[in-house]
């Protein structure tokens, strides 16, 4: 019997929408230039991955890192046998994986890219070795088309699935599925998350975003 069943809480989906927004505003503030907004953007994303990471490890049991990891086999078989299931199927969470890794990169690689002015250079520039900061920049520039590359693929696969099969792109803006004889995964209150997210911000606001707002 088909039952309305509680796939991700609150937290997994403002996480992703979240997300959504703030990629697109780097993607626009770097390529334009525009370098103070993207570090203060940038660190907002920096605060959600980071709380994002902590959920997977004690949050809802669908937003766990450990419910989704799969074996490659079995997500190459998910492929030629999609159906519906409660949280990240096997072959989303290779994709899943993958962006979050890339999104730390990117990350980690604008704390040391170069920018010619000591004011909107990351916070590492002045600190590491010139050819470090060489490597940083240039991971940077082509990170950034990696993951464009990989989110329109995700895209693609999202809206396929939901076409073919249940529509996850519902669920990831409800957080609710109508699924057949599957138990309830066990949720934890988001405000958790929300707290999470909270201090990171206000760590990172105090480190750079104070400096960053003062420049607009
Ligand atoms: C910058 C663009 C995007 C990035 C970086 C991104 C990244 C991600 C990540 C990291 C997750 C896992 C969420 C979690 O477990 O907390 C996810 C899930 C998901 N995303 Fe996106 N996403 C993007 C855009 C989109 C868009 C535009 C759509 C819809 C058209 C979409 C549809 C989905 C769906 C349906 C899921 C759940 C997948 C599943 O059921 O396994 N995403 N995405
Ligand atoms: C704390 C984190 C980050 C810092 C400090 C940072 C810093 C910078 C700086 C200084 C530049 C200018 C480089 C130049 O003048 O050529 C830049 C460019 C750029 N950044 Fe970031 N960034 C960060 C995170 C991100 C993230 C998370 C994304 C995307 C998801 C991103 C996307 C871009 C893009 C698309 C460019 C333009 C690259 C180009 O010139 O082709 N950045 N970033």
């Amino acid at each position: 019997m088909a039952q309305r069943i509680k796939v991700w809480d609150g937290a997994v989906r403002f996480f992703h929408w979240a997300m959504v927004l703030l990629v697109a505003g780097l993607w626009f503030s770097g390529s334009e230039g525009y370098i103070v907004v993207h570090q203060i953007l940038a660190y907002c994303l920096a605060s959600l991955l980071i709380a994002r990471i902590i959920w997977g490890i004690w949050g809802s049991e669908t937003a766990r890192f450990s419910q989704f990891a799969a074996s490659p086999q079995a997500a190459i078989k998910y492929l030629g046998n999609a159906r519906p299931v409660v949280g990240h199927n096997p072959a989303s969470s290779y994709m899943i994986f993958t962006l979050m890794t890339l999104l730390l990169l990117q990350i980690i690689s604008g704390l040391a890219t170069f920018d010619n002015s000591y004011m909107s250079d990351g916070p590492l520039v002045a600190l590491l070795p010139a050819s470090w900061v060489d490597l940083a920049s240039a991971i940077h520039k082509l990170n950034i088309d990696i993951i464009l590359i990989l989110v329109t693929v995700h895209i693609g696969f999202a809206l396929w699935h939901s076409w073919r099969h249940d529509n996850v792109i519902k669920t990831m803006v409800t957080g609710t599925a109508k699924l057949n004889n599957v138990p309830q995964p066990v949720m934890q209150a988001s405000w958790r998350f929300f707290v999470m997210l909270a201090v990171f911000l206000l760590i990172l606001y105090y480190w750079q975003g104070r400096m960053l707002l003062a420049l607009l």
